[in-house]
């Protein structure tokens, strides 16, 4: 069902309700994939959907305008969950000319056969006008592809801003005002975690770029859109862009017969021990996914890994973790490894190499223990504890001064 933005503009997308896996994100809530009809003198299609959804897009647009007429279909991001229909729609809208940019015209070459569309490949901060409206086109490498690009309508103060601001959020309705915010702004984490947290700057310097400009509406490619709270969201996304750390301290482990269990929790106690006003949080890596744990450590300030030794080598499900954490690259942060063995100390060890690998600051050497814990060994996790609470405020102290070390 197509839903006004604002004067002349028309949200044309698809609620995918039922999605649960976005390439290994787990999207609890599904997610919706934005289009949005621009109709002036001329006609602009903003983005397409992914291929499936195809034809409902075409549905929306036949409620609206004979797809034939269309002018243009402006594609900002040729990642296949926007530019999926781009084939479909090309072949109903016989005279619509494609706007991209260079670099997205390479990259939907390689995704589709191309050779029958008009292209028109549109510069940086070009406008391209459809009447009383226009187009201007700005360029956003890395949020979240090389071509990516934002495409604003200076006469509404519309942003449609692609993959930047969205949510995984399937909802019946379409504005911020009209879902719960904290959810909403959950899902906007969590975005913001899994899918662009290793492009912190390239973010920063497109809202830099992007802070001069007046917007009334934030209209992402995914979930709902931005009218009443642009400024919680852009300064949501201020301390992200920065990982800026909370009071908030993660002790993350996997365990075979509870021993790293038993230090884990020697470890939290240790946390707690120091009276400190933080946030603690024991994850079995096994009992959480890893959606959850990358959009916790975002703005975790200390975290503690642990791991077992088996086979000669850390936990299969702590490297998965380690591994997808050390692409997304959530830098600035302090911690330690843990865990226990039999006859090999490998365990430990090896989740430090993966922690000094995403640039830890390592606060001591891996606690190891040999077989379950004895008290000595539990008062050592104890004490590592205390240490890593200690650590945590000092970062977020730190940051409470212009200049904050995170995220360098
Ligand atoms: Fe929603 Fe980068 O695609």
């Amino acid at each position: 069902m197509n839903v006004n933005v604002c004067k002349d503009v028309e949200w044309v997308g698809c609620v995918d309700w039922s999605i649960r896996d976005f390439h290994g994100y787990q999207t609890d809530r599904g997610t919706s994939y934005n289009a949005y009809l621009v109709r002036d003198k001329k006609t602009a299609l903003i983005d397409t959907v992914k291929d499936v959804f195809g034809e409902s897009l075409l549905s929306n647009i036949s409620a609206l305008m004979n797809p034939e007429d269309l002018d243009y279909v402006v594609c900002n991001h040729a990642e296949p969950d926007h530019a999926g229909a781009l084939p479909e729609v090309m072949s109903k809208c016989v005279n619509a000319e494609l706007l991209c940019n260079k670099k997205c015209r390479e990259a939907l070459s390689k995704h589709f056969d191309i050779s029958s569309w008009k292209i028109r490949e549109v510069e940086d901060d070009e406008s391209v006008s459809l009447g009383e409206m226009s187009l201007t086109f700005i360029n956003t490498p890395m949020v979240h592809w090389p071509e990516s690009m934002f495409t604003y309508v200076p006469e509404r103060n519309l942003l449609f801003s692609m993959d930047a601001f969205g949510q995984h959020y399937a909802s019946s309705q379409r504005f911020d005002d009209q879902e719960p915010l904290d959810v909403v702004m959950q899902e906007a984490k969590t975005y913001y975690a899994n899918i662009v947290m290793l492009y912190n700057k390239p973010i920063q310097r497109t809202l830099e770029r992007t802070a001069g400009y007046t917007f009334d509406i934030i209209a992402p490619s995914h979930g709902v859109i931005w009218r009443r709270h642009i400024d919680k969201i852009v300064s949501a996304y201020m301390d992200w862009v920065q990982l800026k750390p909370t009071a908030k301290v993660m002790i993350v482990y996997d365990t075979m017969w509870k021993s790293t269990e038993i230090m884990a929790n020697a470890i939290m106690n240790g946390v707690l021990e120091q009276g400190l006003d933080l946030h603690v949080t024991l994850y079995n890596v096994r009992a959480t996914n890893m959606t959850l744990l990358a959009t916790e450590a975002l703005d975790a300030a200390a975290i503690a890994f642990g791991s077992p030794t088996l086979n000669q080598t850390l936990m299969p499900q702590m490297a998965a973790i380690l591994t997808y954490l050390s692409g997304l690259r959530p830098t600035g942060k302090s911690g330690f490894a843990f865990g226990s063995y039999g006859w090999s100390p490998a365990g430990a060890r090896e989740v430090e190499v993966l922690m000094k690998k995403m640039g830890f600051d390592i606060l001591r050497e891996p606690l190891q223990s040999q077989y379950v814990p004895n008290d000595a060994m539990i008062a050592e996790c104890y004490e590592a504890g205390k240490l890593l609470a200690k650590k945590a405020m000092e970062t977020v102290e730190a940051c409470r001064t212009p200049g904050c070390p995170q995220g360098k």
